[in-house]
């Protein structure tokens, strides 16, 4: 089973899946701020923080059925708001797919629907074969720079610091099964006029991975979704710009029907 930080206890079960190559520990400021108003749950994905590696072929889809998996173990039995950032996001949209009926509110953070280019493929198979000669440690350093924004990069050294920490602290193993997941992954562009659920898209204005195009690609597909845009943050907007993306989270909640 996936390990996971959990906080609240009542309201409303709020489950946030993390980044690549991060941990439930991304979602630390969220943790403390929702858990007054969500029964927050914030698990590892398979390899990350206290997890263990996948059992088999490492995928997105099964990284949502192992989420489903500790819904049913948590008894967790009304349909949940799902959040997933990036990679999370990825998996949010293969559990929207397997598991429709689990679903109160889906919220995609810095993410997109499409696969992988083939030449996005290729860097991957780049990334895993540096994680294997090299070290997963090396594929952070050349990731982190891209994870952040401008702005946080030239006025908040200690988010720097904190994201790379979290990034070098895991294995080698977890960096390259993740990496062929993300690259393995299918694209669910046709996927998104079939969510039923009400939808919620952030995106930092400064994501140079997954861009303000393919936020408007998913709240333009998904009947209904919104679309928030936080200033002044990269790709990950709720570490860089916590306050706001934790407004915008509480607001949406707020007005579901
Ligand atoms: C992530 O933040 O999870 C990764 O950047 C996703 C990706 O590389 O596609």
């Amino acid at each position: 089973m996936l390990k996971f930080q959990e906080a609240g206890g009542i309201g409303t079960p709020l489950i946030l899946l993390h980044a690549f190559p991060l941990t439930s520990e991304m979602w630390r400021l969220q943790i403390e701020a929702l858990s007054n108003e969500f029964y927050v749950v914030a698990p590892d994905l398979p390899g990350f923080g206290a997890s263990s590696d996948f059992e088999s072929a490492p995928s997105i889809e099964q990284m949502a059925r192992e989420v489903a998996a500790l819904l049913d173990e948590l008894f967790v039995p009304q349909p949940v708001i799902l959040g997933g950032l990036s990679m999370g996001g990825y998996a949010s949209l293969a559990f929207a797919r397997l598991f429709p009926e689990k679903l109160r509110a889906l919220i995609l953070c810095d993410t997109r629907a499409e696969a992988d280019t083939p030449e996005g493929k290729a860097n991957r198979d780049k990334m895993i074969a540096l994680a294997q000669s090299e070290s997963g440690a090396a594929v952070v350093e050349q990731m982190v720079p891209k994870l952040l924004g401008e702005t946080t990069k030239n006025l908040r050294p200690d988010v720097v610091k904190t994201v790379t920490r979290l990034g070098l602290a895991q294995s080698d193993v977890a960096i390259a099964n993740a990496l062929r997941a993300l690259r393995d992954r299918a694209d669910s562009l046709y996927l998104l006029p079939q969510i039923q659920v009400p939808t919620l898209v952030i995106v930092g204005e400064e994501d140079g991975i997954t861009p303000l195009a393919a936020a408007q690609t998913l709240a333009q597909n998904i009947r209904g979704a919104k679309l928030a845009v936080i200033p002044q943050a990269g790709h990950l907007s709720n570490i860089e710009q916590p306050e706001i993306f934790n407004n915008i989270v509480r607001d949406f909640v707020r007005e579901l029907p």
